[in-house]
């Protein structure tokens, strides 16, 4: 297997987009780092995308989006794990590059979410239709029981969930390109609008538009591209039930864990090596469970993570320095992507105010519904 490095990233501004469509979108992420890299043409390019077939009714992405881009003829197709899809979409591009099959390969990401579609009744498409979302369950209902369960389980307290908003939206005031780039205090957060509680408005990803890009190519031809590549030195992907009662505990993110096993195995490096780490907090409580699969917390200790600011900026292992999904948005097929911009970002020392200094190490974790599916990846500045 060939070594991989990304060289060279694009973002659009996460947000209500109204004056850019799917397409446009993609186009602007991904030229931006083919421009970055000086790359003309590429051999593959893999699009993680959830559902545009259902927010804007366009399928067979690969051949429209390379065509958008002049990339006419590139092997290219859309990837599919619901709010995953990003993040196996970079696995797959991995996969091409380090099997020799091709050398400069986009992994991108796209979702245009606010065009009018029923966004909850699209979002409960990733759930298990026979036994969740024909009985009206919801994604935010789906974690409100998670939350239920650890709170009953471990103690967590509301408090608990709020301090993780509260740290992602101090995180993402820093990032020009966040949705929701404000602070948000304690009082706010437990004073919003329940949605399903637990859960409250600002405990909650929002609904939004955005695409990323990463280039990637092996890393002995990295320095063609650019004088500071960071190698993915890690990939791990695993599934579980879909439907939440067929886990026997809840609280327990089992395919998160296992990805991260795999990751960390094929990386040689474990969670006491990590300097800086994306999580997939799509809800507050999804970073707690998140931050306990992953290790970097004890079983049931994910709950004071944040209100101690252990993940913090300026803590013992920052979480989501991007302000996460909760503050930085969710446009679900590209979030993976966006994630692994912020790692790229990092340990190339590029964030400016929400830098961790000396990053070397990080890690970035991106699941599918209730975390039925999830990619773990670990990168290193070379
Ligand atoms: N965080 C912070 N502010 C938010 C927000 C969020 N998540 N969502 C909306 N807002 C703001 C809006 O900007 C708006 O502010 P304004 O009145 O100043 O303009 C206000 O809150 C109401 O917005 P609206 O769009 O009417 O909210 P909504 O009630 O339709 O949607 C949620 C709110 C939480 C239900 C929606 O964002 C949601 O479903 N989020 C979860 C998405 C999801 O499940 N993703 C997949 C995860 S697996």
């Amino acid at each position: 297997m060939r070594e991989v490095a990304i060289v060279a990233a694009g973002m659009t501004n996460f947000g209500e987009l109204w004056q850019s469509s799917l397409r446009r979108m993609f186009v602007d992420a991904a030229s931006e780092a083919l421009e970055a890299a000086g790359v003309k043409k590429v051999d593959s390019i893999y699009i993680g995308n959830m559902s545009a077939g259902q927010f804007v009714g366009q399928e067979h992405l690969g051949p429209l989006m390379a065509g958008e881009l002049g990339q006419a003829g590139a092997a290219a197709a859309r990837v599919e794990s619901a709010c995953a899809s990003g993040g196996v979409a970079l696995r797959t591009a991995f996969m091409d590059v380090a099997s020799g099959m091709s050398d400069l390969v986009l992994a991108t990401g796209v979702e245009k979410m606010t065009d009018g579609a029923d966004v909850t009744a699209v979002l409960a498409s990733a759930a298990d239709q026979e036994l969740e979302a024909y009985y009206g369950i919801t994604f935010p209902g789906l974690y409100a029981m998670i939350a239920r369960a650890h709170m009953q389980k471990y103690g967590t307290t509301e408090e608990d969930l709020a301090w993780v908003s509260v740290k992602n939206h101090r995180h993402g005031a820093m990032n020009p390109k966040a949705q929701f780039g404000r602070e948000v205090t304690l009082e706010q957060v437990m004073k919003s609008t329940p949605v399903s509680e637990p859960l409250r408005l600002l405990h909650c990803s929002p609904v939004s538009d955005g695409a990323a890009a990463v280039l990637l190519c092996p890393l002995d031809q990295a320095h063609k591209y650019t004088d500071r590549p960071v190698q993915i030195i890690g990939t791990g992907l695993a599934t579980s039930s879909i439907a939440l009662a067929d886990r026997s505990d809840m609280t327990y993110l089992d395919a998160v864990q296992l990805s991260a096993v795999r990751a960390y195995e094929m990386a040689g490096v474990g969670p006491a090596d990590l300097d800086v780490a994306e999580v997939h907090d799509c809800f507050a409580i999804a970073e707690i469970c998140c931050i306990e699969a992953l290790g970097l917390v004890e079983k049931g200790k994910g709950g004071a993570a944040a209100r101690d600011g252990l993940t913090a900026l300026g803590g013992k292992i920052p979480v989501n320095t991007s302000g996460g999904l909760k503050s930085k948005g969710h446009p679900v097929g590209a979030t993976g992507i966006a994630q692994t911009i912020e790692i790229f970002e990092q340990l190339r020392g590029d964030c400016g105010k929400r830098q961790v200094e000396g990053a070397k190490v990080g890690l970035t974790q991106n699941m599918g519904g209730s975390g039925a599916s999830s990619a773990t990846h670990l990168f290193r500045r070379v």
